[in-house]
């Protein structure tokens, strides 16, 4: 069941616009519709987990968890968290797009704000295990496959990564996407 005041994917009206807002969860509140979310998709939609896709990187808060709004309704995940501090490698993971709202605009912004958002908190890299269905968006955006496929949670990923913008482009590019920008601006 999605959480109060979060529809459930079926539900959703189709949008008209596409006013996009990506942001780190700024409340107890923001931080379930991000939980739910990736319920959705990562238990419900693609069945990769069982019951919870929580892990240690949840229940620890050493991930930074991010939300995507199109056009005021919560409709978009990702997260990200220090791999390998010490040499400021960071590893995405976990980004979801309720099905309603794909090909709408969210889905890329959320990535440049997770890549964004690791360069500011130090990182000079992030990687990702991406699904196949996926790498040609990641490369879309910049980043580069790196090594063999591997099974990750189950299915066959690529292996992804992308070097991080200078901390001042990444401080700009937080600030736009917490903003909100036009999906058309990106
Ligand atoms: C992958 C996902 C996050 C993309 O989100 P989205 O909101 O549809 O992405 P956007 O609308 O920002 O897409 C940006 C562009 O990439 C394209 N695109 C979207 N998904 C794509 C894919 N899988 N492969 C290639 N291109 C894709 C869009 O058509 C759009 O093209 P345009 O700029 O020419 O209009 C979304 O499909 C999703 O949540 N999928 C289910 C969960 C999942 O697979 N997570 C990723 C695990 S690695």
């Amino acid at each position: 069941m999605p959480a109060a005041g979060l529809p459930s994917a079926g539900s959703l009206p189709r949008p008209t616009a596409s006013q996009v807002v990506c942001r780190q969860v700024a409340s107890a509140a923001e931080l379930a519709d991000h939980f739910t979310i990736r319920r959705q998709i990562f238990v419900d939609e693609q069945a990769i987990f069982a019951e919870s896709d929580l892990d240690i990187h949840d229940h620890d808060m050493s991930a930074v968890a991010l939300i995507g709004y199109c056009d005021g309704i919560a409709a978009g995940t990702v997260r990200l968290f220090a791999l390998d501090p010490a040499d400021g490698i960071w590893q995405g993971d976990r980004l979801a797009v309720l099905a309603p709202y794909r090909t709408r605009g969210l889905g890329a912004p959320l990535v440049r704000c997770a890549v964004a958002t690791a360069a500011v908190l130090g990182g000079r890299l992030m990687s990702a295990h991406i699904q196949l269905a996926n790498v040609r968006f990641f490369q879309r955006l910049g980043w580069e496959t790196c090594g063999e496929r591997e099974i990750y949670a189950g299915l066959v990923h690529q292996p992804m990564s992308i070097g991080l913008p200078p901390s001042r482009e990444a401080r700009a590019t937080v600030r736009r996407l917490a903003a909100g920008v036009s999906a058309r601006d990106l």
